[in-house]
């Protein structure tokens, strides 16, 4: 489950084996093989995801609180409610503190994105530049919105792929992502895009571990 400190036997899986989970797990395996269009298919994953929000009960207490030792800092907590043994798929809960904000970073895959408890403030970023200079960025503010209980949003990168959140509820916002990759173990990017630094990010599980992986140069 989700307690600190006491890593699933291997960190794959169902580490929250809930049948709300199972539904949508099992709805998104099946379009995967039905639907070849990452467009069509995270469409086609609306209705399945739009339920779990709606769902209670699901979501384990030890899921839904911050995490003082996260790598993202400010309390922000991040866990694994499935992980795709193969890295293609992973659920999890981000769980941010009241006014604290993600860093600006992107996801690298597809996937569903939706608030279930709280209210968030997202800003999306484009790229000006053409990307070939991995340590630089030029980036440039499209879209602020706020997001409150069962929206939720789609990602099909690279567009909208850069963003922040920053919660703006009293309580802690938690979102549900549904993405197709192992997001918090692969390297992703950090940005600061005042100065138009580009450097590798790794957020980590708060409840899983990641396998040993270079860090890229
Ligand atoms: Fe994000």
């Amino acid at each position: 489950m989700c307690n600190m400190g006491h890593f699933h036997t291997h960190g794959f899986g169902y580490l929250v084996d809930a049948p709300e989970i199972r539904a949508l797990i099992e709805e998104t395996e099946r379009l995967r093989r039905t639907i070849p269009s990452d467009a069509d298919r995270v469409d086609a994953l609306r209705p399945a995801f739009a339920k779990l929000l709606a769902a209670n009960g699901w979501l384990p207490d030890s899921c839904a609180r911050p995490d003082e030792q996260s790598r993202m800092g400010g309390g922000i907590a991040q866990y694994a409610l499935y992980r795709a043994d193969d890295g293609s798929l992973c659920l999890f809960s981000l769980v941010v503190p009241a006014a604290a904000a993600t860093p600006v970073h992107d996801h690298l895959a597809w996937g569903i994105v939706g608030i279930y408890r709280g209210r968030q403030n997202e800003t999306i970023y484009e790229r000006r530049d053409d990307g070939s200079d991995p340590t630089r960025a030029d980036l440039e503010v499209t879209t602020q919105r706020t997001l409150g209980a069962g929206e939720f949003y789609t990602l099909l990168p690279p567009a909208e792929d850069i963003h922040y959140v920053q919660t703006v509820s009293e309580e802690p916002s938690i979102s549900i992502h549904l993405l197709a990759n192992d997001t918090a173990c692969v390297w992703r990017h950090k940005f600061d895009p005042a100065s138009g630094a580009v450097v590798p990010f790794r957020s980590g599980y708060s409840n899983a571990p990641c396998p040993p992986e270079a860090r890229p140069q």
